[in-house]
Formats: C-alpha cells, structure tokens, sequence
C-alpha cells in the first residue's frame, strides 16, 4: 500500500515561473515552498538541478493488459513506466482479459495499483458486457466498489449502438460518471489498417476514413445534449473532429476531448516503411489533422493529452502490416512529445503543459488529489521536469515491458527527472 512520504525537492521552478525554490513535502503534503528549506524529519531529497515543477501527470488513457495479458505489461511494469513518465495517476483500460466488466476486475485492478504503490491505477470500468456492445454493464457495482470507478469506456471498440449509448449516457448521468467514447463506426472499418488518403491508397493498405470518426463523435455530441450529460471523445485524430468539438461546445454541450502524443507528433508518412510498429487506432492521418489537434490543444477546444499507451509483444508487431496490432508505448515519451510539439513551437508554456497533462484530465475524472496546484497545503504529487535535456530513445531501456514505441532512435527534448507521489519518490 502506498504510504504518505516526505522529501524536499531542492532547487526547481514551479511551472517554469521565477527563480528556484525548495519544496517540503511532508506527510504526503506540501508544508514549505521557498529558498533553502530544511529536509522535514526522516524526509528523501530529490535534487530538482533547476528544473521545471509540475503536478503529477494524469493518464486518462492506459492499456497494463493485466489480468490476462501480462508477457506484455503488468499493473507493476505499467506502473514503473509511468512513474518514469511523470505520471502520479493513469486509468487502465478495461480491455483485458477477462474484460474488466464487472467490480471483481475493476477491485482487483485498483489493489494490484496500490500493492505497486508508483502511481494511483484507476480502473476503468467497461461500458457494455464483454466490449460486446450490447448489454450494459453494471456500471454502478463498479463505481460503489473499492476501484471507485469513475471513468467507464469500451475502448478498442466502439459503443456503436447509438440506443445503447443513449443508455449509457443516462446511467454515467445518474452515477456521476464520465464515458469515454473510442469514436469508430464500425461498419466504415471493416479490415482497415491505415488512414484512408493517398499514401494507404498508393501502399494497398485497406483505408480507415475521418468519418467513421467524425460520424461518431457528431453522433455523441447529440446524444450528450439530449442527455443533459457530459461525454469524453478518446484520442481524437481528425481536423474534423476538432470542427466538431468547436461546434458542438458552441452550441453549449459538454463534450471533452483527449489527444494522444502520437497523433500531434506523426502522420501516415511513416507507413512508407509497412513497419508494424506505426499501426493505430485511430490511424496516423495527415499534416492537416496534426496542426488541427495542435491548435485545439493549445486553445483548450481538446481538453488533454492521454498516452493511450497499448503494449504488444515482439510477435504481434514484427509481422505483416495488416497483421500488427494497432497499438503504440507512451508512457514514457508523453512529455517530450508534447515538448517537442507544443512548447518548442510556442504552442503551450508550462502552465499549459500542467493544464494538458494534470489539471484537465484530473478535473473530467473528479480526482481530487491529483492536477492541483503547487502549494502548502496541497498533496505532494509532482514532476520534476528538465526542459533543457536532449535525450535518445532506447526501447531496450524503457520500463514497459513492451517495445513498441515509435520513437526509437529519435532524439526528443525535455526529460523527467523525478516523480513523486504523495510524498514518495517514485522515480529517479
Ligand atoms: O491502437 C489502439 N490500441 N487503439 C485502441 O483503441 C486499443 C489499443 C489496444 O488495446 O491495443
Ligand atoms: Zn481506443
């Protein structure tokens, strides 16, 4: 179990702003900010080097594929990662194995989290039986349980069923819930691999359009605004899907929206190489849609960055492009990524990181210890971030027990330095 810490954090700047400054943290609190602070009794010191102090990154978008799935991560490997990450919380999807549809999964899943004690592991509860789309599960079991679900999804598929969205949107209404919606109507991706575009077309890859997206997310629009409710798109890909979030909080509905590193980062010009390792759901679109999620990003129309970190074994990405599974690491790139695509441009200062990264998605999720600012009084979940680092990406070194990432060989900026949550150093 995860117990209350103490540690100074020497020499860092909250948000980037002003000169360095300590940070107590006692107890699992922040008791003093300011220059040359004791250690608090029996407390660790994290040596900050004048980097950047944010809150503890919050993931709402995690595949640990435990139970069932564990030669490719664990709740302890997935842990690991995200600590290195920066991460304090991520919400594991419930696309296991068994599915976690039901509070015996979604319990054990949040005690395994504990157990590991690195970061907080919010189950994420399924919306339908079996990912089977049909019957609803029982997501009130699941949010009375100790897994406190807070956040319900069927992501890798679809809630396609437009009367049984309705539905769920009513029940997430009654429990306070969030749906997080893998936006793809199914019967426009039927054996699609890649973005449907010049470069699948040229490559004979079977195209996977913007509008089984763009349909979807139109679609949920609607039904949050006859629900009275709120709804959260998953990794959103299109320009088009922007269009439609602007729209539909023009017109007073509350829809959310997250983006993943990847999608702000590559396009489909890297399926020239058929590399598995480049196949995701949703696919790699184009330049166009890349500037479209960055600008809606930085002007807050998407709420967030989630990793939707999806491991996969050596067998399931090394072969035909149309036989990988579609799934990318994140965890431990997320930040740079956003550096390299979001700060460095201009795009995002380092308050904007925090909101991205922390205050947003802890807020959709109602966290209340997490994303909060950095002050006495405040729960000690932090990042220490170097903005200045270059650094190379070994996927040999990463923690995930997977090797799937994108960013092999690349040189990313800006590298977390340290983690801490409540108090205890995670990662160093
Ligand atoms: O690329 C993806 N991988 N997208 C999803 O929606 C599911 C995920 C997975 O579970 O591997
Ligand atoms: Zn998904």
């Amino acid at each position: 179990m995860t117990v209350n810490g103490s540690v100074l954090i020497t020499n860092v700047r909250p948000y980037g702003d002003g000169e360095p400054v300590d940070v107590a943290v006692t107890d699992g609190t922040i008791t003093a900010i300011g220059a040359g602070l004791e250690a608090p009794d029996g407390a660790e010191v994290l040596d900050g080097r004048g980097g950047i102090l944010l809150p503890g990154f919050v993931d709402l978008h995690t595949h640990l594929r435990e139970p069932g799935r564990e030669d490719t991560e664990t709740v302890a490997s997935g842990s690991a990662a995200a600590a290195a990450g920066g991460y304090t919380a991520v919400f594991a999807m419930a696309n296991t194995d068994p599915v976690a549809d039901n509070a015996a999964v979604t319990d054990l899943v949040w005690r395994l989290g504990q157990e590991v004690g690195l970061v907080d592991v919010h189950p994420v509860g399924a919306v339908t039986v079996g990912l089977a789309g049909e019957q609803l599960a029982e997501m009130g079991m699941m949010a009375a349980g100790t897994g406190r679900v807070k956040l319900f999804s069927d992501d890798g598929k679809c809630v396609h069923d437009p009367l049984v969205m309705k539905r769920a949107l009513e029940y997430s209404k009654g429990l306070g819930v969030l749906i997080s919606q893998h936006s793809e109507e199914p019967r426009l991706t039927e054996g699609a691999v890649a973005h449907d575009g010049a470069i699948a077309a040229r490559l004979g890859l079977t195209g996977w359009p913007r509008a089984a997206e763009e349909s979807i997310v139109a679609r949920d629009a609607l039904l949050a605004r006859d629900a009275g409710y709120r709804v959260h798109v998953a990794h959103a890909s299109t320009e088009g899907t922007v269009e439609l979030l602007r729209w539909a909080r023009g017109q007073g509905i509350e829809i959310s929206a997250e983006v993943t590193p990847h999608h702000l980062l590559l396009d489909d010009s890297r399926l020239e190489t058929y590399d598995g390792v480049n196949r995701v759901n949703p696919p790699l679109r184009e330049e166009r849609d890349k500037l479209a999620l960055r600008a809606a990003l930085a002007d807050g129309t998407i709420d967030c960055v989630a990793t939707d970190h999806a491991p996969h074994a050596a067998q399931e990405k090394c072969c035909e492009f149309s036989q990988a599974r579609p799934g990318m690491l994140g965890l431990e790139t997320a930040l740079s990524i956003v550096v390299e695509t979001m700060v460095g441009p201009g795009l995002l200062d380092w308050r904007g990181v925090a909101r991205v990264m922390s205050e947003r998605p802890a807020q959709l999720v109602g966290l209340d210890d997490q994303g909060r600012p950095i002050a006495v009084g405040e729960p000690g979940n932090l990042a220490v971030v170097d903005p200045d680092a270059q650094w190379t990406v070994a996927a040999d070194e990463l923690a995930s027990k997977s090797r799937n990432t994108p960013y092999a060989e690349m040189t990313l900026p800006a590298r977390v330095l340290g983690t801490v949550l409540r108090g205890t150093v995670t990662h160093r």
